[in-house]
């Protein structure tokens, strides 16, 4: 059975006193108000991670991603964090291949793939975000475009390794656009994800794997998205900066 997953991301927002307020309401609020089996990433920009790793200690359900690693195992590459850091702080997840992350720092899928890589050496766990374009829907075979970013990026896995890894699938036209895709969109396109890793690994395998919807996640819509067969829970952008707002969606069914 897969866990549901919700994760926040938080982008570049929020001074460090409002990452400590909004990781203390959202604990609070998950001890009082949420019941079941539900694992919560929060991924605050990586300078918050040690602080807000305090704040969770007393939430079991709770983990941390950080936002982006590099590629690199470590030395000369200022600026740059390594997974090896993430895990030494206690991170257990990172996101890899955020949209914006390919789209403004032109990572591509063997840049990700060499991430993906050095985050499992290291023992923290990718969500690896993968999604298409307004244009690639609307003018090209979108869902090959999409099972192509998974295959380049991670189908040199073993099967092992691909059990660490979460995917998001995150269409960019639906990302800080207020367009959430509908539930028969996203679960088309995780159905068809899941096909994909049932070709390589077997169904066994794909079955174990979560694959998390991205995209305008709102508690108005994350009810139908999150009961769609394929569709293991939510990557939540804007609305995981509100502590109800995101409570709310950590409750939906
Ligand atoms: P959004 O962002 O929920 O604000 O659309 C999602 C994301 O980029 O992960």
């Amino acid at each position: 059975m897969r866990k549901k997953i919700v994760a926040g991301n938080w982008k570049m927002n929020k001074l460090a006193d409002e990452a400590v307020a909004l990781t203390s309401e959202l604990v609070n609020m998950a001890n009082d108000e949420v019941k079941g089996d539900v694992k919560v990433i929060l991924c605050p920009p990586s300078i918050y991670l040690t602080t807000i790793n305090k704040y969770i200690e007393n939430a079991p359900n709770f983990s941390l991603a950080a936002q982006n690693c590099s590629d690199k195992v470590s030395g000369a590459f200022t600026g740059e964090i390594s997974a090896a850091m993430l895990k030494s702080i206690g991170v257990e997840y990172v996101l890899i291949g955020h949209s914006e992350r390919r789209q403004y720092f032109n990572e591509n899928n063997a840049l990700l793939a060499e991430k993906v890589n050095t985050a499992l050496a290291n023992g923290v766990s990718p969500i690896f975000c993968c999604g298409e374009s307004l244009d690639q829907r609307q003018n090209e075979d979108f869902i090959g475009f999409v099972k192509n970013q998974i295959s380049e990026s991670l189908f040199h896995l073993s099967a092992q390794e691909i059990l660490s890894v979460v995917i998001a699938y995150e269409p960019i036209w639906a990302i800080g656009t207020g367009l959430t895709a509908s539930a028969e969109q996203a679960q088309e396109m995780h159905a068809a994800l899941r096909a994909h890793l049932a070709d390589k690994y077997g169904a066994d395998v794909a079955e174990e794997i979560s694959i998390l919807y991205g995209g305008s996640v709102t508690a108005a819509s994350a009810d139908e998205l999150f009961a769609s067969p394929d569709i293991d829970g939510g990557l939540v952008g804007g609305a995981s900066l509100k502590s109800r707002e995101f409570t709310n969606i950590i409750k939906a069914r």
